[in-house]
């Protein structure tokens, strides 16, 4: 069974991926790791989930010396000065679902990549990796008249806008068609509610015709299993940067 360490296990996707590894089963939660000066250190992860795990949670990446694998769901000012310098000195696979990094710090995140295996992606949806390759497909037979708009939603207490989603998305729609420039592409962030995550994506051309494209999760049990899964696929991988494609196509 692997041993996984979670960190930024008190926020709201660290508490679902909690929750999925104690309810799974095949997996053991080995470490679950909060920040420092969090009022859950010391405490049981029962007492931060409705289970009856008497893990006491942690806050030092560093105590986590018997795991197999990292999951990452901090935020990216946590993950660049605080985590990405003991996950190199730990050596251990780090599966990173944090988002919102700068091109510095992902040029950063490929170095640490050299080092030890890294699974980053912004979404860890098998279905959102399937409508991107949808969308793929649409965009690579769009006419030249055609305006592309993608509308991301989100929880009112997202920090980041637009969504790693949706930046993942564009990069894909440019990638699938050399004519497609990020200009052309807007994006429309709304922060409003308790929304997981809708991601809408609009081709409209100049003939009347609107074609749209709609990925929607109703809960965060798709980003929280995904992130399970990958964390036992990446344990046979060498060091490197992966992402869906890589675990999809596998
Ligand atoms: N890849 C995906 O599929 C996916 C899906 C959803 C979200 N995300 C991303 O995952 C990240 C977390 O999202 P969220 O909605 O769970 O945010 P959140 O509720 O704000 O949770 C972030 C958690 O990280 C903790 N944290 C901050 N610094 C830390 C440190 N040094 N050590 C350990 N824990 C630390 C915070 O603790 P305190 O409260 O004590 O500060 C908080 O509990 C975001 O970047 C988000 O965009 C990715």
């Amino acid at each position: 069974m692997i041993k996984i360490a979670l960190v930024g296990c008190t926020g709201k996707l660290g508490k679902t991926i909690l929750k999925r590894i104690l309810d799974i089963g095949d997996v053991e939660l080995r470490y679950a790791i909060a920040r420092r000066g969090n009022q859950f250190v010391g405490k049981s992860v029962s007492e931060l989930v409705n289970d009856k795990c008497d893990l006491k949670i942690i806050d030092d990446i560093e105590l986590a010396v018997d795991c197999d694998v990292f999951i990452d769901c901090t935020n990216a000012d946590a993950f660049m000065n605080n985590g990405y310098a003991k996950y190199e000195k730990m050596g251990i696979p780090l599966v990173l679902a944090t988002t919102a990094f700068s091109q510095d710090d992902v040029k950063r995140i490929k170095l640490l990549s050299t080092k030890i295996p890294v699974f980053m992606s912004g979404n860890f949806s098998v279905t959102l990796h399937n409508f991107i390759e949808t969308l793929k497909f649409a965009v690579k037979r769009m006419s030249d008249d055609t305006d592309v708009q993608i509308v991301e939603s989100h929880h009112n207490q997202k920090l980041d806008a637009p969504s790693g989603t949706a930046l993942m998305i564009r990069d894909a729609l440019i990638s699938a068609n050399p004519n497609l420039s990020a200009d052309r592409i807007s994006i429309c962030s709304v922060r409003v509610g308790k929304i997981f995550g809708e991601h809408e994506v609009i081709f409209a051309n100049n003939r009347d015709e609107i074609v749209t494209y709609k990925h929607q999760v109703m809960s965060r049990e798709p980003f929280a299993d995904g992130a399970i899964n990958v964390a036992e696929w990446i344990l046979a991988k060498p060091n490197g940067l992966y992402g869906m494609g890589d675990f999809c196509d596998d």
